[in-house]
């Protein structure tokens, strides 16, 4: 009875809510009518993980805020403030350690779960109609994405803050006619100094991350409104029963928010792992330089950006330098991240899945991540002459990728792809697993031998 009357109660409080509010709507449209198709695997659990760790990034970074001191003058101890307010969160403020390397860890489980979230959407052709839109949306968080982490990157005022910032920003300085300017203009000063440690908080805490919420947003917007991809890529829209409803779907809730959490659980474990028994991996996600306080007048005697970056950075020291400017290697970096956002429209085969794709994209995807992964480990270390040739191969495979997809896709042999979605057969699984494994050990030996 009184169970009852309670229920009564909320029922009434939820149609004066949805009498002003589209709250019930938005819950049917978005989570429990929304049908996903059943035969998600492994690699849908990042989406929901990158969630997860956008979140922990907020609260974090807004416990970090309570006690940091965006301020690049030094203190009664000859220490910057910054630098000093970091070490204070860590030894006298009660929890933050914790919160700090929940922060600082936090950035580098991002991008781990970002490119595996990406690579899932290459390998089973998410980008591909009607998703372009969420790919786009995607690839512009990714940009987001890495400002924020290079904003971030500077507040603790370390050695590395200061001559990652100086090496990146003066990048701007080599485009033709307007670059010193420019780059006098992102520092705010000649050199790197408090003004420009001031503004990259004012947009590491407040301007980037509310893009990226605004993109997250447009990203779940765009992909409810054409349905998820899945590994067959087969569109599940196309077969639907009497009353609508997809024949291979199944509701959001609960069956996808119970595999979800059992991602998040272990995500825990393996986050929780790293922050409390390697919080600064192994010095790639801390780098040691970074200990040591900011000094304009002691340059460290290997600069490299943080690991998520050197992919990227590998690619822009590959290139040389042409025509008395070394513009080249800082647009060969933008155009290697603009290329990705334009899969949608280079992809030119008519299959999604690599399930159903042949042996020329398969072969080229493979090339494509011992590449990215070999641009990756060339980017962190010193350079020499060897290894600079290397990343230029590794670097022309990459573009290769991008660039010669209308072609090898066309003439690509793909196999019919099925009416309905299939739960994946174990030749299927044990094939993409060899991929991996193809992939992961080609990198290292090649990482080991250069
Ligand atoms: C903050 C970063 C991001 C968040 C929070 C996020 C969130 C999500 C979520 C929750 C889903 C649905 C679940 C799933 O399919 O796994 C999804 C799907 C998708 N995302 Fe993201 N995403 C992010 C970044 C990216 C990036 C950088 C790209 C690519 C450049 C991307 C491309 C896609 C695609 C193509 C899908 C549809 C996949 C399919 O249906 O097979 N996302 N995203």
């Amino acid at each position: 009875m009184e169970n009852q009357k309670s229920c009564n109660k909320a029922k009434a409080l939820l149609d004066w809510v949805d009498a002003r509010f589209p709250l019930s709507k938005m819950y049917n449209e978005h989570v429990g009518e929304y049908y996903a198709p059943k035969n998600f695997n492994f690699w849908y659990f990042f989406g929901s993980l990158a969630l997860l760790v956008l979140v922990i990034q907020i609260v974090s970074g807004i416990f970090l805020t309570m006690n940091f001191k965006p301020d690049g003058t030094t203190n009664a101890q000859n220490l910057p403030v910054a630098f000093a307010a970091v070490e204070y969160i860590m030894r006298d403020v009660s929890g933050g350690w914790i919160i700090r390397y929940m922060h600082s860890t936090g950035a580098s489980m991002f991008f781990i779960v970002v490119y595996l979230h990406m690579f899932r959407g290459l390998v089973y052709g998410s980008y591909k109609k009607p998703r372009e839109l969420v790919w786009v949306f995607g690839s512009l968080i990714f940009l987001a994405l890495m400002a924020e982490a290079f904003m971030g990157y500077l507040l603790p005022w370390g050695q590395m803050s200061f001559w990652g910032a100086q090496v990146i920003i003066n990048l701007f300085a080599a485009i033709p006619v307007i670059g010193p300017d420019l780059s006098t203009w992102i520092r705010g000063d000649f050199n790197v100094s408090d003004a420009t440690l001031n503004r990259f908080f004012a947009l590491h805490v407040i301007a980037v991350p509310l893009v990226l919420i605004g993109l997250v947003v447009a990203h779940l917007i765009a992909l409810h409104e054409v349905g998820s991809n899945n590994p067959d890529g087969v569109e599940i829209k196309k077969l639907k029963d009497s009353n609508g409803i997809p024949l291979d779907g199944i509701p959001f809730h609960p069956y996808y928010t119970v595999k979800d959490i059992l991602g998040v659980v272990v995500f825990l474990i393996f986050f929780c792992g790293v922050m409390f028994f390697a919080p600064e991996g192994g010095g790639y996600f801390l780098e040691k330089p970074n200990f040591d306080p900011a000094n304009p007048m002691v340059t460290p005697p290997h600069i490299a950006p943080v690991w998520y970056f050197t992919p990227f950075y590998a690619i822009l020291r590959a290139v040389p330098s042409f025509a008395g400017t070394q513009v080249w290697g800082v647009l060969a970096m933008g155009a290697a991240v603009v290329l990705i956002a334009l899969l949608p429209w280079l992809d030119r085969s008519p299959t999604k899945s690599i399930r159903y794709r042949g042996p020329i994209f398969k072969t080229a995807l493979v090339l494509f991540i011992i590449a990215f992964i070999g641009l990756g480990i060339l980017g962190a270390m010193v350079a020499t002459d060897l290894r600079t040739w290397v990343a230029r191969i590794l670097s022309i495979i990459y573009f290769a990728f991008f660039l010669l997809m209308p072609i090898y896709t066309k003439m690509d042999v793909d196999k019919p792809v099925p009416e309905r979605v299939t739960m994946g057969t174990t030749k299927q699984k044990v094939m993409f697993f060899v991929y991996v494994a193809i992939t992961l050990i080609g990198s290292y030996l090649f990482a080991v031998n250069i």
